[in-house]
């Protein structure tokens, strides 16, 4: 099995830094990723690529298609979590015309029209045993078969592989082969979180700002430190992706109001452990209160919370703390109630 090229062309090893360029941002982990990226881009070592959703799974992949030699042929992606089941060995492997009903012309797979260059197999995890056991050979023997032929295809493909699910604990649980498993980790890459990724928030939030700014035709709202310190707090479930929608919807919108505002809500139970206890203390206070609270009801909240006390400066610290939020004390207002709603739907 020749995994490793022997020696890596000078330009190709060139190529490849400038296709793992496009991984952006210089928080520790992310810059260890895009020196691996550049490091295994040019090699034949097939590649798993482990993170959660929007985390820029495909972005990596693509830019291990870019920075090989493999570049002038196709980089084919197949989504296995998202075609049914009963399809996804006909996308992959092809068919011949009249293979079953239905098959009323010769399909070309996936696998074929990734011959020379790179195939990403996206939720790998999802792929069905059957169409497992296949793809195996598929990598052992380097031949395809098309349902219904007799003929088989020689191919050859380096494949990328991609999985939001825990690919080893798929393989313990025997829901996934291991023999396919470790066909498919030559090396394994994890892309973090955007939440572990510091500063980077910021940086890509201003990328995404400018370019929706260029491709809207519009000027892009700028971060207020309060903001800029929002950004940072919020768990960003949806990691890269969601942060690139919430700049694009604020370039549309010519501000942020959506982004601290609705979208703000249902990350609270989570912007909640990261409160000061102070601040959890507003927000407790708030949860019966259904209609405004005044200043004075608020200091008496705190006042029965904490027993006697400067309330009016701990008041003052609580307005000032979620001020770092970006949050006002009608945000915490509107928030309690969120946590209330969940509380008793619950
Ligand atoms: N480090 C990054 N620098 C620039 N853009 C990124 C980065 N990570 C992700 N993106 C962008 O975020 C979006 C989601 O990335 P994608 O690769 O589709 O994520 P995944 O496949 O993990 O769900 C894409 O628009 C991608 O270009
Ligand atoms: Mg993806």
């Amino acid at each position: 099995m020749v995994l490793v090229a022997k020696h890596i062309e000078p330009p190709i090893q060139q190529r490849a830094i400038e296709a793992a360029s496009q991984i952006l941002g210089s928080s520790d982990p992310i810059c260890a990723l895009r020196e691996l990226v550049a490091r295994v881009a040019p090699t034949e070592l097939a590649v798993v690529i482990a993170g959660e959703t929007g985390t820029g799974k495909e972005l990596v992949a693509k830019a291990l298609h870019q920075g090989s030699a493999r570049t002038n042929g196709r980089f084919v992606a197949i989504n296995c979590g998202a075609i049914p089941e009963t399809l996804v060995e006909e996308e992959l492997f092809g068919h011949e015309r009249g293979a079953f009903t239905g098959a009323i012309a010769t399909k070309v797979g996936r696998i074929v029209l990734a011959d020379r260059g790179t195939l990403f197999l996206d939720e790998v995890a999802d792929l069905p045993p059957s169409a497992q056991v296949k793809l195996l050979r598929v990598l052992e023997e380097r031949i395809v078969e098309p349902v219904g032929s007799t003929r088989p295809i020689r191919v050859d493909v380096r494949i990328v592989s991609a999985s939001h699910k825990n690919l080893e604990q798929e393989v313990a649980k025997g829901r996934f082969r291991d023999d396919l498993y470790y066909r498919l980790r030559g090396i394994r890459l994890r892309v973090p979180p955007l939440r572990e990724r510091g500063d980077d928030i910021l940086l890509l939030a201003k990328r995404f700002l400018e370019l929706g700014a260029d491709s809207y035709g519009r000027s892009a709202p700028s971060l207020s430190p309060a903001l800029e310190a929002t950004l940072k707090t919020l768990p960003w479930r949806g990691n890269v992706r969601e942060l690139r929608n919430e700049m694009e919807k604020a370039v549309v919108l010519g501000g942020f109001h959506d982004l601290i505002g609705e979208s703000v809500e249902p990350s609270l139970p989570l912007l909640m452990e990261n409160l000061s206890p102070v601040v959890r203390t507003v927000v407790r206070a708030l949860h019966g209160t259904q209609n405004g609270l005044s200043a004075q009801e608020l200091t008496e909240h705190l006042e029965r919370e904490h027993g006697t006390g400067n309330t009016s400066s701990r008041v003052q610290d609580a307005r000032s703390a979620l001020a770092r939020f970006g949050l006002a004390i009608s945000d915490a207002r509107r928030a309690g109630r969120y946590v209330l709603v969940r509380r008793t739907s619950q």
